[in-house]
């Protein structure tokens, strides 16, 4: 054995340098919650050593394969399959030991029951024996890859290593918050389905497990729904363009797109093998001029509505007392539900003025009929409507915060974004909430002070320092209990200024990185100092994978 290591070693060193072996390095982005390394010590992983793993469960091989294809991708090294009784490398096994102790410790008594954190729990033990990894569900099998993928180190480009020393390691792992989202607004730019795939497998690289998908605006409809074929037909389609912040001179270039349900379900199935939800958002009664377009008997003025050709927020919304808009939601969002299995599904209720409302006979009809008092409450009814529909679905309704104006329905989420208060108060009235507000998680601002030196955008400033210091559980203003109620945090990217892929990503990365460890790590585990050391290995990843992002951090 002895003198297989040392001709082992003298064959590194004849090798050619474009064959090396690198170390490991476990300080990756999220932190994972417990690391403690032996760097005196190495285990060699070399090109042709197996993984051992249970074969008969195609979830947990899903997941082998993620890590056999990211390390052969990440440095050249092939690893081969065996089965789970065979020696090898790499040994993926199901279980805690520490959960059959405590089982046997605790019998006659209750065990808790394990919340879903801990059940994406996953152990990495690194020793001469090798890699094991274990985990309580094959979702750990992938969190601990993923750990994996980023500890590898990277050759320069076109070479490869011909093996990896990993020092001896004990990692335990398992994330903070429950949801850990980003959302993506496809309406206001429609962004291609590889383009889509890539940002989840970028979200599914950092932890994350909500994907928030903005499906319809003003300015387009991009959700297909079959029984009313014109709509993401003709909705999708803006004659043309404004240039810059609303400059009053347009491209004259028609701009359209919308995701048929075939490519929804692709996508949701894509997602769903990464461990990633997909919430869909169905913007109502406001931000609706894509419908009202193909549809102006269901605005309030009867029309004609062109597809929004600029940005801002339109006085156009749906009516609330004609009764065909109902009708239309639930169509809308009855086929949204056949398309996506997500538990959530988003309803917007954001930015929905109320002039036309207040001018309508129809809307005001509506009002004196329920008995209500202000316009705000008519929302509300609608909420209600299709909060009930939902629930028949068996689906939970999400929200913008506005939906708490006219009295939030049982059961509603609210997403927290004018700030913080829209979540401190659903929370205290014992709603849900996920907390996304632009003072922290709004990705569509600036990065830079320096705004010059960065693409057009709609403003703001939000640097990843100020992303990373986000603490959403508000421990000043919420008891123990009322926290209980936030889900968790989600940056939002929206798309007004953001036309291209590569501005996409370029707006994601690093901020992802900082809200990735708000969304993982518990608050003392969180160091931006750290953060900024770990964070250039992350970024040296980015490039092997071709994936853009803001080069300087503030
Ligand atoms: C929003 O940013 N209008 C939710
Ligand atoms: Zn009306």
């Amino acid at each position: 054995m002895k003198m297989k290591k040392i001709l082992f070693s003298m064959f590194l060193m004849l090798t050619p340098t474009l064959m090396m072996a690198e170390r490991a390095d476990y300080c990756i982005i999220p932190q994972p919650k417990s690391v403690q390394t032996d760097t005196t010590q190495v285990f060699v992983l070399r090109a042709g050593m197996g993984i051992a793993y249970d074969s008969s469960n195609p979830e947990i091989a899903r997941n082998v394969q993620f890590l056999r294809q990211w390390v052969e991708e990440l440095t050249g090294i092939k690893l081969q399959l065996t089965p789970a009784d065979k020696k090898a490398a790499v040994r993926f096994s199901i279980g805690f030991p520490a959960d059959k102790k405590n089982k046997k410790a605790k019998k006659g008594q209750k065990v808790p029951e394990l919340t879903e954190q801990q059940q994406e729990a996953y152990a990495i033990t690194i020793d001469k024996n090798g890699i094991n990894i274990q985990a309580r569900q094959p979702i750990g099998f992938f969190r601990a890859a993923q750990t994996l993928r980023k500890s590898l180190p990277l050759p320069a480009a076109d070479r490869s290593f011909i093996a990896v020393e990993f020092p001896y390691t004990k990692i335990t792992d398992e994330p903070r918050f429950v949801y850990r989202g980003a959302m993506l607004d496809c309406a206001r730019h429609y962004f291609p389905l590889e383009t889509l795939k890539r940002y989840i497998d970028v979200m599914a690289l950092h932890g994350c497990n909500q994907f928030h998908w903005h499906l319809t605006e003003d300015q387009g409809w991009r959700f297909e729904v079959k029984s009313l074929p014109e709509l993401a037909k003709q909705g999708s389609v803006r004659e043309e363009t404004v240039i810059g912040r609303n400059t009053g001179v347009y491209d004259g270039q028609r701009y359209g797109g919308y995701y048929t349900q075939a490519e929804c379900r692709e996508l949701v199935n894509y997602a769903a093998e990464r461990y990633i939800n997909i919430i869909p958002e169905i913007d109502l009664p406001g931000h609706m001029m894509g419908a009202l377009h193909v549809f102006p008997n269901l605005g309030c003025t009867g029309g004609p509505y062109p597809v929004w050709p600029q940005w801002g927020v339109s006085r156009d919304v749906l009516c609330a007392g004609n009764p065909e808009t109902l009708t239309f939601l639930k169509t809308v969002v009855g086929e949204l539900c056949d398309v996506f299995p997500s538990k959530f599904i988003h309803i917007g209720g954001d930015e929905s003025p109320r002039d036309r409302w207040k001018q309508c006979p129809k809307c005001q009809a509506k009002l004196k009929e329920l008995g209500l008092e202000k316009e705000s409450q008519l929302q509300t009814y609608i909420n209600h409507e299709m909060e009930v529909f939902l629930r028949e679905r068996g689906r939970d309704m999400i929200g913008w915060d506005e939906v708490l104006e006219g009295g939030l329905t049982e059961g509603g989420i609210v997403m927290s974004w004018r700030g913080i208060n829209g979540g401190i108060e659903a929370a205290k009235q014992h709603h849900r909430v996920i907390m996304s507000p632009t003072t922290f998680c709004y990705i569509d601002y600036y990065q830079l002070k320096d705004q010059g030196r960065q693409p057009l955008g709609i403003g703001g400033y939000l640097p990843v320092s100020k992303v990373y210091s986000f603490e959403p559980l508000i421990p000043d203003q919420l008891s123990e209990e009322e926290q209980q109620y936030i889900l968790g945090p989600q940056v939002n990217l929206w798309c007004e200024y953001v036309a291209y892929p590569q501005h996409a990503f370029y707006m994601l990365l690093p901020r992802l990185d900082a809200i990735s460890e708000v969304q993982w790590c518990r608050p003392d585990q969180k160091d931006y100092e750290g953060f900024k050391t770990r964070l250039p290995r992350m970024l040296k990843l980015y490039d092997k994978l071709g994936i853009n992002y803001c080069h300087q951090i503030e």
